[in-house]
């Protein structure tokens, strides 16, 4: 299916001395490693930092000021309300539990969406004209907790969502080819999680559609091997979380990635969380989010590109969002 799934595709805001403002709420690591990668790009003129915890919060954002003569001129503030982060283009959630080792992403569910009844309300209430980026887990159902808490049109709320997971699955299939990440094209789409869905079908090395270019007697081998890939993007935040902790880096330059793309009206592909209502076969009346490559600009979620899906990832992705459904009617939204 291909249609827009945006209200229109307004430039950046009209005033030619516009300065940007991003919040982030969560300044733990996931909100620290973002508030980073976003100074060290140049991508913001302000940086709000909201955290429920007084003291850490100032220590953050001391911090990060002290490293004013390295960076451009940035405007870093933090509070405990949400008056600080009044007047902002881009929001960004990552406040809340994350998992402990061994612990699912949908684990976290219910923590997370009674901390969203708290946080979403007031961040909408101050920055009515804001685009939503959800990075806490479950991403997706919490994409679509903080649309109805928002009451924001779709096309302004969206998740993170598999763009890291497409990140770790083109680092693998780069290193497994021995070529550079940035010239694979490959998506994971469907749920951030462990129900995520890798689309063999369009993935291209520089260009060339991989599985279509490969002789007869090395495909069961090549599927093979990105079947063992794609288990190994599943396991790898499980991974890290066993021997770390917790993921941050590579979220971090996920999350600036998006919000480059957003802020600059870039109109670059990323495959992030949307309301996914009526693509491939998710019936119109479904209100689920999940992943789907979606072309990104000044106005959020511009459109969603068409991409081709065999008879297998398609019944993949309706399972997927059938799993993410059944979760929100526990809600009560
Ligand atoms: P963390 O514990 O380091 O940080 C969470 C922060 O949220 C803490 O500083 C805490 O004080 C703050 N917080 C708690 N309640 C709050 C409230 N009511 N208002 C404001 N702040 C509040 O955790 P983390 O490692 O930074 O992870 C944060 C979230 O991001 C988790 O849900 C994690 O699962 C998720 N995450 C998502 C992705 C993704 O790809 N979507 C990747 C990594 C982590
Ligand atoms: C990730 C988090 C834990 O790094 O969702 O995938």
């Amino acid at each position: 299916a291909s249609s827009s799934a945006a209200a229109g595709d307004a430039d950046a805001p009209s005033q030619p001395n516009h300065r940007i403002k991003i919040s982030i709420v969560g300044a733990g690591n996931v909100g620290m490693a973002i508030a980073q990668t976003i100074l060290t790009q140049d991508l913001a003129d302000e940086i709000a930092l909201v955290d429920a915890k007084p003291e850490k919060l100032r220590g953050e954002m001391l911090d990060l000021q002290h490293a004013a003569a390295f960076l451009p001129r940035v405007r870093i503030v933090s509070g405990t309300y949400y008056a600080v982060t009044a007047g902002s283009d881009l929001a960004i959630v990552t406040a809340g539990a994350r998992q402990l080792p061994g612990e699912t992403r949908l684990d976290l569910l219910h923590r997370n969406v009674a901390l969203f009844r708290t946080v979403v309300p007031p961040l909408a209430q101050h920055s009515p004209d804001a685009l939503l980026l959800v990075v806490s887990n479950p991403v997706d159902v919490l994409t679509y907790v903080a649309w109805k808490l928002s009451g924001f049109p779709p096309n302004r709320v969206l998740g993170s969502g598999t763009n890291l997971d497409s990140s770790r699955f083109r680092s693998l299939l780069a290193d497994h080819l021995e070529v550079n990440a940035q010239d694979v094209q490959a998506y994971m789409v469907g749920e951030h999680g462990d129900s995520s869905v890798a689309l063999w079908s369009s993935i291209s090395i520089g260009g060339v559609p991989m599985l279509s270019s490969l002789r007869e007697s090395d495909v069961e081998f090549e599927q093979a091997v990105l079947e063992r890939i794609r288990k190994a993007v599943v396991g790898s935040a499980y991974e890290v979380i066993r021997l770390k902790g917790y993921t941050s880096w590579a979220i971090g330059y996920s999350v600036a990635s998006l919000a480059r793309s957003l802020l600059r009206n870039q109109h670059r592909i990323h495959p992030i969380s949307l309301l996914a209502s009526g693509f491939h076969g998710i019936p119109d009346d479904r209100e689920v989010f999940l992943s789907l490559p979606a072309v990104l600009g000044r106005s959020g979620v511009i459109r969603i590109p068409s991409v081709q899906l065999t008879e297998e990832e398609g019944k993949r992705l309706r399972k997927s969002a059938q799993t993410l459904w059944e979760i929100q009617q526990q809600l009560g939204l």
